[in-house]
C-alpha cells in the first residue's frame, strides 16, 4: 500500500504522516507538488503511482479568499480537479478534506452528509467546487468534512498557527479577550482527524464523511475551556461576528454530525473537550505553573 500525501507540512498533514506507517506514506510538501501545475500533478502521481492519494492542500486564508477568489479557485477548485484527473488516470483513490463552511449555518441542528450545501463566501464556494469535481469524476473517493482545525503543526494557510495558539498568545499581551459568540462549531484536533481518515480509507467505503470530534461550542465557549484546562485566569468578553468585522461571512451554526461514520460502524471521535485536553497535554502546556 503507497499513501501520497500532498501539503504533507500542513496541519493536518503532519499528523497524517505521523500515523501512516513511514514504509507505507510518500509525503510530498508544495515544493514537490504543486496542486496548481496540471502537467506536474499528472506527472508526480504517475511516478509514485500511489494507491491513495491524500489531499490536504488548499487555500485556506477564508478572509483573504474574498479578496483573491481566483487563487481559492485555482487551488480549492481547479487543483483538485487536475487531481482527480491524475487519480482517474493512474486508477488511485482521491481522498481529500473539505470544510463545514460549505453550509449557511441556518441549520439548528447539527449538518448530516445528506443536507444541502450553500456556501456563503469565496473560501467556501471553491471548497464545494473541489468536491463536485471529485463526485463528477471519480468513483472511488473520500470526501472529508471537517471544522475548525487545530494541530501541533499550526495551519499554514493561516500563518503556521490556529485558534488555541491564537488565544494562549494574546492572553500574554491583551488583558482582555473579545472573542465571538454567535458562531458554533465543533473543533477538531487534526491528530484525531489524521487517526480517524487512516481508519476510514481501510474500509475501502467511498464517499462523503463528516469527520469531527463530538459536540458543539461557540468560539467564546472554546476559548474558555482553554483557559480552564490551562487554570489561568483569562477575562473573556463575548461579541458578536457583526462586531469582530471579518471579511468574509461564516455560518452561524456549522455543527457536523458524523452520521455516515456511525453508519458504517465505525466508533465516533471522541468529545471536543477531551481531544483539546490532549492538544494541550501534547503541546506541554498541562502542568505547567
Ligand atoms: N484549518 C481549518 O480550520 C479547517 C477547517 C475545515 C477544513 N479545513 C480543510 O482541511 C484541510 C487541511 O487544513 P490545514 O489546517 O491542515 O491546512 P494547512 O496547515 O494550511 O496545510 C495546507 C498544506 O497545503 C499546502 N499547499 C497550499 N497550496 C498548495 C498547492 N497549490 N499545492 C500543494 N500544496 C499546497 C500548504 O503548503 P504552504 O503553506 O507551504 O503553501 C500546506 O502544507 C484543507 O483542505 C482545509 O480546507 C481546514
Amino acid at each position: 500500500m503507497k499513501i501520497l500525501i500532498i501539503g504533507a507540512d500542513g496541519q493536518l498533514g503532519s499528523d497524517l504522516c505521523k500515523v501512516i506507517p513511514q514504509e507505507e506514506q510518500i509525503p510530498l510538501t508544495i515544493k514537490d507538488l504543486d496542486i496548481t501545475n496540471q502537467e506536474q500533478t499528472v506527472a508526480v502521481l504517475k511516478k509514485h503511482q500511489p494507491d491513495i492519494v491524500i489531499n490536504t492542500a488548499a487555500y485556506n486564508d477564508v478572509d483573504q479568499a474574498e479578496e483573491k477568489p481566483e487563487l481559492a479557485l485555482a487551488i480549492n477548485a481547479d487543483g483538485v480537479k487536475s487531481l482527480a484527473e491524475a487519480c482517474q488516470q493512474i486508477g488511485a483513490v482521491l481522498v481529500h478534506i473539505s470544510t463545514d463552511y460549505v453550509f449557511d449555518g441556518a441549520n439548528k441542528e447539527p449538518y448530516l452528509e445528506t443536507d444541502n450545501p450553500n456556501p456563503q463566501s469565496a473560501y467556501a464556494t471553491s471548497k464545494l467546487l473541489g468536491e463536485q469535481w471529485i463526485k463528477g469524476l471519480l468513483d472511488k473517493y473520500f470526501i472529508i468534512r471537517s471544522t475548525g482545525l487545530y494541530g501541533a503543526a499550526g495551519c499554514l494557510g493561516k500563518g503556521g498557527t490556529n485558534f488555541v495558539e491564537n488565544m494562549i498568545m494574546l492572553a500574554s499581551s491583551r488583558p482582555v479577550l473579545n472573542v465571538v459568540a454567535d458562531e458554533v462549531l465543533s473543533p477538531t484536533y487534526t491528530r484525531d482527524l489524521a487517526e480517524k481518515i487512516v481508519e476510514l480509507i481501510k474500509t475501502e467505503k467511498y464517499g462523503l464523511y463528516h469527520l469531527v470530534n463530538q459536540g458543539q461550542c461557540s468560539w467564546y465557549e472554546f476559548a474558555c475551556k482553554i483557559f480552564e484546562f490551562l487554570g489561568r485566569q483569562v477575562t473573556i468578553n463575548k461579541i458578536t461576528a457583526a462586531e469582530y468585522k471579518a471579511k468574509a461571512k461564516r455560518p452561524k451554526y456549522s455543527v457536523l454530525e458524523n452520521a455516515a461514520l456511525k453508519k458504517i460502524g465505525l466508533q465516533d471521535l471522541r468529545s471536543w473537550p477531551e481531544a483539546l485536553k490532549a492538544y494541550l497535554e501534547a503541546k506541554g502546556y498541562l502542568g505547567k505553573a
